[in-house]
């Protein structure tokens, strides 16, 4: 059986990724092929931890008071989530010929790690590192959003900020995705304007994964 292929959506938060992703996967299988969208952190036991530091309901104690763990713990964590994912739920998918569709990648782990630890390239180059064993995606797309608008939706969505939906860092990490290529120069990366209407974004997205597919055909 021939593995199907690893589609990546990324973004900053509120860019459309979960959106998009159901999308994509509705096409997929509306032309007989089948699809599975899947997220990270993932729903696994790592990714179920990661999403109640997130929401602030797992903090770790200080001097100072209750604060949430570390951008290097955090790295560690959603590394650990990654190979877990891969390992659990991602591979058997794609040696099952199913295309597997994944809301958010190491992409977020360089993007958001370095820019919630001050943006310097060691730590970059450290979070590569730690997923150096995360196999790459076929294709990844960025949703290249204004910040203002991405806040805008998030504005509209249910719940309070999660840890890092802070208006000042979203706007460094819309930065750090426009010139995400440079640290994944091996990686087939696209960048989709997603200021456009969700069906505007969607008819973007379908003829980058035409392209892979024909490509690969
Ligand atoms: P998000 O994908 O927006 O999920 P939800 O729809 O449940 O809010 O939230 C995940 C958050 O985690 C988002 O702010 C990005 C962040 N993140 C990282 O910092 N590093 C990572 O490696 C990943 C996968 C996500």
């Amino acid at each position: 059986m021939i593995d199907g292929h690893f589609i990546v959506l990324e973004g900053i938060d509120g860019s459309g990724t979960t959106t998009q992703s159901a999308i994509l996967a509705d096409r997929l299988r509306d032309q007989g092929l089948p699809a599975h969208t899947t997220r990270e952190p993932s729903d696994g036991p790592i990714g179920v931890l990661i999403r109640q530091i997130l929401t602030g309901r797992v903090v770790t104690p200080s001097q100072h008071g209750a604060r949430p763990p570390t951008w290097a713990t955090m790295a560690t964590l959603f590394a650990a989530d990654r190979l877990d994912h891969l390992e659990a739920e991602i591979h058997p998918n794609l040696h099952d010929g199913v295309t597997v569709i994944c809301d958010r990648y190491d992409h977020s782990s360089v993007a958001y790690q370095t820019v919630s630890a001050g943006g310097s390239e060691e730590v970059s180059s450290w979070v590569l590192t730690l997923n150096r064993h995360a196999r790459r995606p076929d294709l990844t797309l960025v949703l290249d959003v204004d910040p203002e608008v991405a806040a805008t939706r998030r504005g509209m969505r249910s719940g309070g900020p999660e840890l890092y939906e802070v208006s000042e860092m979203q706007v460094e990490l819309a930065k750090f995705y426009r010139k995400i290529d440079e640290l994944f120069p091996n990686d087939r990366i696209a960048h989709i304007d997603a200021d456009k209407d969700v069906d505007g974004v969607a008819e973007a997205v379908w003829a980058e994964v035409v392209r892979l597919r024909g490509e690969s055909a």
